[in-house]
């Protein structure tokens, strides 16, 4: 693999692409970039300022007067709003809603892809979305497609709020995933999709070890 690739890796909530992608940027020694974080971030700041979620010359508004900035910190990109450090805030089932949301809205998406576009300039990057490899990046080196069946992802997104001590209903992270993959997939801007040229990988049979193996396994040969 030539230094400084473009590598994509796409796929629904709870498949595991930030786990995977974290870990392929430490062995590869590239930069991790989680594009979710950048709505995520729009979103919590929407939230904060009790802003409707529909309310799209508001949201413009939010768009034009935030400054959404990452800064490359130990092998990542780190968001930054307004200054502010929302790294821990984003997290909730209520952020990732409200991210997915927004993210149906071009002045959200437009504000933001420059920002992914230069993050990848120099390569060298791992980014993981849902977009990474149908729009932000189409000319990646190489794509994946993560996937894993629905009841396995709302398992592991479970499992992940309680090793963080987060109480939190099986009932709500499902009907939560449930509405997410659908707007997600359903929008008419930049769905999630399997991009073009992509490797579909799929984890339900398979340890985070053997991802990366899969994975790293496509790069070397390629
Ligand atoms: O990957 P994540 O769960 O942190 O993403 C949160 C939401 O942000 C996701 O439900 C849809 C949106 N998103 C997007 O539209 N495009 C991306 N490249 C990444 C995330």
């Amino acid at each position: 693999m030539e230094k400084k690739s473009i590598v994509t890796i796409d796929g629904p909530a709870g498949a595991g692409k930030s786990t995977i992608s974290k870990i392929l940027a430490q062995n590869l020694d590239y930069i991790y970039l989680d594009t979710g974080a950048l709505y995520r971030a729009l979103a919590y700041k929407a939230l904060k300022k009790k802003i409707s979620l529909e309310d799209i010359p508001a949201l413009t508004d939010l768009c034009s007067s935030t400054a959404v900035v990452l800064k490359k910190i130990d092998g990542r990109m780190k968001v930054y709003v307004d200054g502010e450090d929302v790294e821990e805030k984003i997290r909730t089932e209520e952020v990732s809603m409200a991210a997915s949301k927004i993210s149906t809205f071009a002045v959200v998406r437009e504000k933001l892809l420059n920002l992914q576009r230069e993050a990848g300039a120099h390569g060298g990057i791992i980014a993981e979305g849902r977009d990474m490899g149908s729009v932000v990046f189409p000319q990646a080196d190489y794509k994946f497609y993560l996937d894993a069946q629905l009841e396995e992802r709302i398992r592991r997104r479970y499992k992940e709020f309680l090793g963080k001590g987060v109480l939190v209903e099986y009932q709500s992270v499902q009907k939560d995933m449930l509405a997410r993959d659908k707007q997600d997939k359903q929008r008419k801007l930049a769905p999630l999709k399997v991009p073009e040229g992509a490797v579909i990988i799929d984890s339900d049979n398979l340890s985070v070890g053997g991802v990366v193996e899969k994975i790293i396994s496509y790069i070397s040969v390629k």
